[in-house]
Protein backbone atom coordinates (compact mmCIF):
# COMPACT_ATOMS: atom_id res chain seq x y z
CA UNK A 1 0.00 0.00 0.00
CA UNK A 2 1.36 3.68 -0.93
CA UNK A 3 0.59 7.11 0.38
CA UNK A 4 1.56 10.23 -1.95
CA UNK A 5 1.89 12.80 0.21
CA UNK A 6 2.36 16.44 -0.97
CA UNK A 7 4.54 18.56 0.86
CA UNK A 8 5.98 16.39 2.60
CA UNK A 9 9.24 18.23 2.99
CA UNK A 10 7.61 20.83 5.33
CA UNK A 11 6.99 21.52 9.14
CA UNK A 12 3.49 19.07 9.34
CA UNK A 13 4.25 16.88 6.41
CA UNK A 14 7.37 16.06 7.73
CA UNK A 15 6.52 15.10 10.82
CA UNK A 16 3.51 12.86 9.47
CA UNK A 17 5.63 11.02 7.15
CA UNK A 18 7.97 10.54 10.39
CA UNK A 19 5.54 9.47 12.25
CA UNK A 20 3.60 7.31 10.06
CA UNK A 21 6.24 5.16 8.97
CA UNK A 22 6.97 4.84 12.83
CA UNK A 23 3.65 3.77 13.76
CA UNK A 24 3.48 -0.29 13.43
CA UNK A 25 -0.10 0.19 11.81
CA UNK A 26 1.12 2.20 9.01
CA UNK A 27 5.10 0.98 8.95
CA UNK A 28 4.64 -1.25 6.19
CA UNK A 29 3.20 1.05 3.82
CA UNK A 30 5.14 3.21 1.24
CA UNK A 31 5.18 7.19 1.25
CA UNK A 32 5.82 8.75 -2.18
CA UNK A 33 6.56 12.05 -0.80
CA UNK A 34 6.63 15.62 -3.64
CA UNK A 35 7.63 18.50 -2.57
CA UNK A 36 8.99 21.40 -4.69
CA UNK A 37 11.73 22.22 -1.30
CA UNK A 38 10.69 25.74 -1.64
CA UNK A 39 12.39 27.75 1.12
CA UNK A 40 9.93 26.00 3.70
CA UNK A 41 11.08 22.38 2.73
CA UNK A 42 13.61 20.95 4.14
CA UNK A 43 14.79 17.58 3.11
CA UNK A 44 17.26 17.89 7.12
CA UNK A 45 13.95 17.43 8.46
CA UNK A 46 13.76 13.69 6.82
CA UNK A 47 17.16 12.78 7.41
CA UNK A 48 15.68 9.64 9.54
CA UNK A 49 14.75 8.35 6.72
CA UNK A 50 17.80 8.42 4.30
CA UNK A 51 18.21 5.02 2.53
CA UNK A 52 14.85 3.40 3.39
CA UNK A 53 13.06 2.14 0.76
CA UNK A 54 9.27 3.09 2.22
CA UNK A 55 9.93 6.59 1.43
CA UNK A 56 10.61 7.43 -2.34
CA UNK A 57 11.62 11.24 -2.28
CA UNK A 58 10.08 13.16 -5.82
CA UNK A 59 11.32 16.66 -5.94
CA UNK A 60 8.59 18.60 -8.34
CA UNK A 61 5.86 20.78 -8.22
CA UNK A 62 1.86 20.06 -7.59
CA UNK A 63 1.02 22.28 -10.51
CA UNK A 64 2.81 19.85 -12.50
CA UNK A 65 0.24 17.79 -14.02
CA UNK A 66 2.16 15.54 -16.02
CA UNK A 67 4.54 14.36 -13.12
CA UNK A 68 1.49 13.69 -11.29
CA UNK A 69 -0.31 11.99 -13.34
CA UNK A 70 2.85 9.66 -13.93
CA UNK A 71 3.33 9.27 -9.86
CA UNK A 72 -0.29 8.18 -9.55
CA UNK A 73 -0.40 5.91 -12.48
CA UNK A 74 3.42 4.69 -11.19
CA UNK A 75 2.49 4.22 -7.38
CA UNK A 76 -0.81 3.86 -7.66
CA UNK A 77 -1.45 5.58 -3.57
CA UNK A 78 -4.32 4.33 -1.95
CA UNK A 79 -4.77 7.61 -0.76
CA UNK A 80 -3.48 11.35 -1.25
CA UNK A 81 -2.51 13.48 1.66
CA UNK A 82 -2.37 17.20 0.20
CA UNK A 83 -0.34 19.49 3.22
CA UNK A 84 1.95 21.19 -0.06
CA UNK A 85 1.06 24.98 0.24
CA UNK A 86 2.43 28.83 0.89
CA UNK A 87 1.47 28.88 4.33
CA UNK A 88 2.82 32.04 6.20
CA UNK A 89 0.39 34.82 6.46
CA UNK A 90 2.51 37.55 6.48
CA UNK A 91 4.72 36.69 3.36
CA UNK A 92 0.82 36.03 1.58
CA UNK A 93 0.92 40.00 2.79
CA UNK A 94 4.16 40.54 1.16
CA UNK A 95 3.52 38.53 -2.16
CA UNK A 96 0.31 36.96 -2.63
CA UNK A 97 1.17 35.80 -5.88
CA UNK A 98 2.87 32.24 -4.72
CA UNK A 99 -0.27 31.71 -2.95
CA UNK A 100 -2.56 31.65 -5.42
CA UNK A 101 -0.63 29.58 -7.99
CA UNK A 102 0.09 26.41 -5.31
CA UNK A 103 -2.62 27.39 -2.80
CA UNK A 104 -5.75 27.42 -5.82
CA UNK A 105 -3.93 26.36 -8.74
CA UNK A 106 -1.56 23.31 -7.29
CA UNK A 107 -5.04 21.77 -5.63
CA UNK A 108 -6.94 22.10 -8.69
CA UNK A 109 -3.89 20.83 -10.60
CA UNK A 110 -4.24 17.47 -7.83
CA UNK A 111 -7.52 17.03 -8.09
CA UNK A 112 -8.12 17.02 -11.63
CA UNK A 113 -5.15 14.57 -11.87
CA UNK A 114 -6.74 12.16 -8.76
CA UNK A 115 -9.96 12.36 -10.56
CA UNK A 116 -8.45 11.51 -13.85
CA UNK A 117 -6.80 8.06 -12.19
CA UNK A 118 -9.46 7.46 -9.71
CA UNK A 119 -11.94 7.22 -12.49
CA UNK A 120 -9.85 4.73 -14.23
CA UNK A 121 -9.42 2.20 -10.83
CA UNK A 122 -10.73 -1.23 -10.41
CA UNK A 123 -13.83 -1.37 -8.45
CA UNK A 124 -11.80 -2.21 -5.20
CA UNK A 125 -9.72 -0.05 -5.42
CA UNK A 126 -11.95 3.03 -6.47
CA UNK A 127 -13.44 2.25 -3.04
CA UNK A 128 -11.19 2.75 -1.09
CA UNK A 129 -9.38 5.70 -3.00
CA UNK A 130 -9.13 9.18 -0.28
CA UNK A 131 -8.10 12.35 -1.43
CA UNK A 132 -7.07 13.78 2.14
CA UNK A 133 -7.23 18.25 2.06
CA UNK A 134 -5.32 19.55 4.85
CA UNK A 135 -6.42 23.18 5.27
CA UNK A 136 -6.88 25.79 8.16
CA UNK A 137 -9.12 26.82 10.83
CA UNK A 138 -7.99 31.02 9.45
CA UNK A 139 -10.36 30.31 6.61
CA UNK A 140 -13.07 31.25 8.95
CA UNK A 141 -12.28 34.64 9.64
CA UNK A 142 -11.91 36.11 13.05
CA UNK A 143 -13.87 35.67 16.35
CA UNK A 144 -15.55 38.27 18.75
CA UNK A 145 -14.54 37.79 21.70
CA UNK A 146 -17.01 35.85 23.52
CA UNK A 147 -18.38 34.58 20.21
CA UNK A 148 -18.81 30.64 20.20
CA UNK A 149 -15.42 28.45 18.81
CA UNK A 150 -15.75 27.73 14.52
CA UNK A 151 -17.79 24.87 14.03
CA UNK A 152 -17.69 23.07 10.47
CA UNK A 153 -20.63 24.57 9.55
CA UNK A 154 -18.92 28.73 10.18
CA UNK A 155 -19.24 30.60 7.68
CA UNK A 156 -16.17 31.25 5.42
CA UNK A 157 -15.06 34.78 6.24
CA UNK A 158 -11.28 34.84 5.21
CA UNK A 159 -9.29 38.03 5.48
CA UNK A 160 -5.64 37.21 4.48
CA UNK A 161 -4.35 36.41 1.24
CA UNK A 162 -2.84 32.92 2.45
CA UNK A 163 -6.43 32.67 4.41
CA UNK A 164 -8.41 33.50 0.75
CA UNK A 165 -6.21 30.90 -0.87
CA UNK A 166 -6.61 28.55 1.62
CA UNK A 167 -10.78 28.99 1.34
CA UNK A 168 -10.70 28.47 -2.26
CA UNK A 169 -8.84 25.56 -2.12
CA UNK A 170 -11.28 23.94 0.15
CA UNK A 171 -14.41 25.11 -2.27
CA UNK A 172 -12.43 23.29 -5.25
CA UNK A 173 -12.23 20.04 -2.94
CA UNK A 174 -15.86 19.97 -1.90
CA UNK A 175 -17.16 20.94 -5.60
CA UNK A 176 -14.51 18.02 -7.11
CA UNK A 177 -16.62 15.86 -4.21
CA UNK A 178 -19.84 17.10 -4.78
CA UNK A 179 -19.45 16.99 -9.02
CA UNK A 180 -17.40 14.03 -10.16
CA UNK A 181 -17.90 11.84 -6.46
CA UNK A 182 -14.26 12.06 -5.69
CA UNK A 183 -13.78 10.55 -2.20
CA UNK A 184 -12.55 13.48 -0.41
CA UNK A 185 -12.33 14.36 3.11
CA UNK A 186 -11.10 17.72 4.37
CA UNK A 187 -9.47 19.31 8.00
CA UNK A 188 -9.60 22.80 8.97
CA UNK A 189 -6.82 22.85 11.78
CA UNK A 190 -5.85 25.57 14.38
CA UNK A 191 -1.94 26.88 14.62
CA UNK A 192 0.19 24.02 15.29
CA UNK A 193 3.98 23.66 16.75
CA UNK A 194 6.69 21.27 17.11
CA UNK A 195 9.55 20.59 15.79
CA UNK A 196 10.62 20.81 12.46
CA UNK A 197 9.06 24.57 12.51
CA UNK A 198 10.32 27.13 10.19
CA UNK A 199 11.61 29.94 12.65
CA UNK A 200 9.03 32.21 10.77
CA UNK A 201 6.29 31.43 12.98
CA UNK A 202 5.32 33.07 15.89
CA UNK A 203 6.59 29.45 18.57
CA UNK A 204 9.96 29.10 16.83
CA UNK A 205 10.48 32.73 15.85
CA UNK A 206 10.42 33.66 19.65
CA UNK A 207 12.71 30.28 20.88
CA UNK A 208 15.17 31.27 18.13
CA UNK A 209 15.19 35.17 18.74
CA UNK A 210 15.28 34.28 22.49
CA UNK A 211 18.65 32.17 22.35
CA UNK A 212 20.11 34.65 19.96
CA UNK A 213 19.58 37.51 22.67
CA UNK A 214 17.26 39.74 19.96
CA UNK A 215 14.25 41.61 19.94
CA UNK A 216 10.95 39.29 20.11
CA UNK A 217 8.68 41.14 17.85
CA UNK A 218 5.21 40.82 19.40
CA UNK A 219 2.61 41.88 16.77
CA UNK A 220 0.69 44.97 18.12
CA UNK A 221 -0.93 44.68 21.89
CA UNK A 222 0.13 40.60 21.49
CA UNK A 223 -3.85 40.17 23.11
CA UNK A 224 -4.54 38.11 19.49
CA UNK A 225 -5.94 34.84 20.53
CA UNK A 226 -5.08 31.55 18.76
CA UNK A 227 -5.76 27.66 19.35
CA UNK A 228 -2.70 25.90 19.86
CA UNK A 229 -2.40 21.91 19.01
CA UNK A 230 1.19 20.01 18.79
CA UNK A 231 1.54 18.91 15.53
CA UNK A 232 2.19 14.92 16.53
CA UNK A 233 -1.83 15.35 18.06
CA UNK A 234 -2.60 17.26 14.21
CA UNK A 235 -0.86 13.76 12.58
CA UNK A 236 -2.80 11.76 14.67
CA UNK A 237 -6.02 13.35 13.82
CA UNK A 238 -5.31 13.73 10.30
CA UNK A 239 -4.87 9.55 10.61
CA UNK A 240 -8.53 9.07 12.15
CA UNK A 241 -9.79 11.32 9.44
CA UNK A 242 -8.33 9.27 6.88
CA UNK A 243 -9.20 5.68 8.08
CA UNK A 244 -12.55 6.50 9.81
CA UNK A 245 -13.82 10.00 8.35
CA UNK A 246 -16.98 10.02 6.09
CA UNK A 247 -16.37 11.00 2.25
CA UNK A 248 -17.55 14.62 1.75
CA UNK A 249 -17.40 16.02 5.18
CA UNK A 250 -14.90 18.15 7.02
CA UNK A 251 -13.28 18.18 10.32
CA UNK A 252 -11.86 20.91 12.21
CA UNK A 253 -9.11 19.91 14.33
CA UNK A 254 -7.94 21.61 17.67
CA UNK A 255 -6.40 21.43 20.90
CA UNK A 256 -8.81 22.68 23.00
CA UNK A 257 -5.64 25.65 23.75
CA UNK A 258 -6.79 29.16 23.27
CA UNK A 259 -4.20 31.74 24.12
CA UNK A 260 -3.27 35.04 23.69
CA UNK A 261 -0.03 35.57 21.74
CA UNK A 262 1.85 37.48 24.44
CA UNK A 263 0.87 34.39 26.77
CA UNK A 264 2.86 32.41 24.57
CA UNK A 265 5.45 34.60 24.61
CA UNK A 266 5.82 35.02 28.69
CA UNK A 267 5.71 31.08 28.61
CA UNK A 268 8.59 30.40 26.06
CA UNK A 269 10.88 32.83 28.05
CA UNK A 270 9.71 31.51 31.53
CA UNK A 271 10.67 27.53 30.07
CA UNK A 272 13.72 28.95 28.34
CA UNK A 273 14.48 30.74 32.16
CA UNK A 274 14.13 27.54 33.56
CA UNK A 275 16.36 25.45 30.90
CA UNK A 276 18.79 27.62 29.51
CA UNK A 277 19.30 30.59 31.82
CA UNK A 278 20.45 33.84 30.57
CA UNK A 279 23.19 35.44 32.06
CA UNK A 280 22.33 38.91 30.85
CA UNK A 281 18.53 38.47 32.52
CA UNK A 282 15.15 37.13 32.06
CA UNK A 283 14.36 36.47 28.40
CA UNK A 284 11.02 38.43 29.14
CA UNK A 285 13.40 41.87 28.37
CA UNK A 286 13.90 40.98 25.16
CA UNK A 287 10.08 41.56 24.00
CA UNK A 288 9.09 44.29 21.96
CA UNK A 289 5.82 45.46 20.76
CA UNK A 290 5.97 46.27 16.70
CA UNK A 291 3.86 47.32 14.21
CA UNK A 292 0.88 45.34 13.66
CA UNK A 293 0.06 43.00 10.94
CA UNK A 294 -2.66 44.26 7.91
CA UNK A 295 -5.64 42.57 8.47
CA UNK A 296 -5.00 40.73 12.11
CA UNK A 297 -7.77 38.43 12.90
CA UNK A 298 -8.05 39.30 16.24
CA UNK A 299 -9.41 35.71 17.69
CA UNK A 300 -9.21 32.03 16.51
CA UNK A 301 -11.17 29.20 17.99
CA UNK A 302 -11.77 25.26 17.26
CA UNK A 303 -15.20 23.20 18.10
CA UNK A 304 -13.19 19.82 17.86
CA UNK A 305 -16.23 18.06 18.74
CA UNK A 306 -17.37 16.36 15.69
CA UNK A 307 -13.63 14.65 15.47
CA UNK A 308 -14.12 13.92 19.13
CA UNK A 309 -17.68 12.41 18.44
CA UNK A 310 -17.36 10.63 15.06
CA UNK A 311 -13.80 9.54 15.18
CA UNK A 312 -12.71 9.38 19.19
CA UNK A 313 -10.19 11.88 18.41
CA UNK A 314 -8.81 14.38 21.32
CA UNK A 315 -5.70 15.60 21.45
CA UNK A 316 -3.07 13.78 23.51
CA UNK A 317 -0.97 16.34 24.44
CA UNK A 318 -1.77 19.65 26.91
CA UNK A 319 -0.16 23.06 26.05
CA UNK A 320 2.35 22.74 28.98
CA UNK A 321 3.95 19.38 28.04
CA UNK A 322 3.49 20.17 24.09
CA UNK A 323 5.68 23.37 24.63
CA UNK A 324 8.25 22.37 26.51
CA UNK A 325 9.09 19.08 24.37
CA UNK A 326 8.94 22.27 21.63
CA UNK A 327 11.67 24.40 23.14
CA UNK A 328 13.80 21.16 24.55
CA UNK A 329 13.71 20.08 20.74
CA UNK A 330 15.16 23.63 19.41
CA UNK A 331 17.31 23.68 22.13
CA UNK A 332 18.61 20.21 21.20
CA UNK A 333 18.65 20.97 17.77
CA UNK A 334 20.87 24.32 17.15
CA UNK A 335 22.14 22.96 14.00
CA UNK A 336 18.91 22.36 12.07
CA UNK A 337 17.92 26.27 13.20
CA UNK A 338 21.37 27.82 11.83
CA UNK A 339 20.96 25.94 8.89
CA UNK A 340 17.58 27.10 8.04
CA UNK A 341 18.46 30.64 8.89
CA UNK A 342 20.54 30.91 5.36
CA UNK A 343 20.86 33.55 3.40
CA UNK A 344 17.57 34.14 1.95
CA UNK A 345 15.80 33.62 5.76
CA UNK A 346 17.85 36.70 6.71
CA UNK A 347 16.19 38.30 3.80
CA UNK A 348 12.49 37.59 4.79
CA UNK A 349 13.83 38.94 8.31
CA UNK A 350 14.86 41.91 7.03
CA UNK A 351 12.06 42.62 4.53
CA UNK A 352 9.11 41.79 7.63
CA UNK A 353 10.74 43.49 10.60
CA UNK A 354 13.27 46.10 9.70
CA UNK A 355 10.55 48.47 9.24
CA UNK A 356 7.77 47.65 11.87
P1 LIG B 1 5.19 24.64 5.43
O1 LIG B 1 5.23 25.99 4.80
O2 LIG B 1 6.10 24.34 6.57
O3 LIG B 1 5.46 23.51 4.34
C1 LIG B 1 4.89 23.55 3.06
C2 LIG B 1 5.61 22.52 2.20
O4 LIG B 1 5.01 22.55 0.89
C3 LIG B 1 7.11 22.82 2.00
O5 LIG B 1 7.85 21.64 2.17
C4 LIG B 1 7.19 23.34 0.58
O6 LIG B 1 8.44 23.05 -0.04
C5 LIG B 1 6.04 22.59 -0.07
N1 LIG B 1 5.53 23.28 -1.26
C6 LIG B 1 5.22 24.61 -1.39
N2 LIG B 1 4.81 24.87 -2.63
C7 LIG B 1 4.83 23.70 -3.32
C8 LIG B 1 4.49 23.31 -4.64
N3 LIG B 1 4.04 24.21 -5.53
N4 LIG B 1 4.62 22.01 -5.00
C9 LIG B 1 5.09 21.09 -4.11
N5 LIG B 1 5.43 21.40 -2.85
C10 LIG B 1 5.30 22.68 -2.46
O7 LIG B 1 3.67 24.43 5.84
P2 LIG B 1 3.05 23.64 7.07
O8 LIG B 1 3.00 24.54 8.23
O9 LIG B 1 3.71 22.32 7.20
O10 LIG B 1 1.56 23.44 6.56
C11 LIG B 1 1.19 22.28 5.81
C12 LIG B 1 -0.28 22.39 5.46
O11 LIG B 1 -1.05 22.48 6.63
C13 LIG B 1 -0.63 23.61 4.62
O12 LIG B 1 -1.57 23.24 3.65
C14 LIG B 1 -1.22 24.58 5.63
O13 LIG B 1 -2.15 25.44 5.02
C15 LIG B 1 -1.89 23.63 6.60
N6 LIG B 1 -2.01 24.10 7.99
C16 LIG B 1 -0.93 24.59 8.65
C17 LIG B 1 -1.07 25.00 9.97
C18 LIG B 1 0.11 25.50 10.77
O14 LIG B 1 -0.08 25.93 11.90
N7 LIG B 1 1.33 25.45 10.26
C19 LIG B 1 -2.32 24.90 10.61
C20 LIG B 1 -3.40 24.39 9.89
C21 LIG B 1 -3.24 23.99 8.57
P1 LIG C 1 1.88 32.85 12.88
O1 LIG C 1 2.76 31.88 13.58
O2 LIG C 1 2.42 33.61 11.71
O3 LIG C 1 0.56 32.04 12.48
P2 LIG C 1 -0.87 32.61 11.90
O4 LIG C 1 -0.75 34.02 11.53
O5 LIG C 1 -1.04 31.70 10.74
O6 LIG C 1 -1.84 32.38 13.02
O7 LIG C 1 1.36 33.90 13.92
C1 LIG C 1 0.67 33.51 15.09
C2 LIG C 1 0.27 34.75 15.82
O8 LIG C 1 1.45 35.43 16.27
C3 LIG C 1 -0.46 35.74 14.93
O9 LIG C 1 -1.48 36.38 15.69
C4 LIG C 1 0.62 36.75 14.54
C5 LIG C 1 1.53 36.76 15.75
N1 LIG C 1 2.97 37.03 15.46
C6 LIG C 1 3.65 38.00 16.21
O10 LIG C 1 3.07 38.66 17.09
N2 LIG C 1 4.96 38.24 15.91
C7 LIG C 1 5.63 37.57 14.94
O11 LIG C 1 6.84 37.86 14.70
C8 LIG C 1 4.93 36.55 14.20
C9 LIG C 1 5.62 35.77 13.12
C10 LIG C 1 3.60 36.31 14.51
Amino acid sequence: MTLLVTGGAGFIGSNFVLDWLADPATAGETVVNLDALTYAGNLRNLAALQGDPRHHFVHGDICDRALIDRLLAEHRPRAIVHFAAESHVDRSIHGPGAFMRTNIDGTFTLLEAARGHWSGLPADEKAVFRFHHVSTDEVYGSLAPDAPAFTETHPYEPNSPYSASKAASDHLVRAWHHTYGLPVVTTNCSNNYGPWHFPEKLIPLMIVNALAGKPLPVYGDGRQIRDWLYVGDHCSAIRAVLARGRLGETYNIGGWNEQANIDIVHTICALLDELRPDPAGRYARLITHVTDRPGHDRRYAIDARKIERELGWRPAETFATGIRKTVQWYLAHGDWVQEVQSGTYRDWVAANYAQR
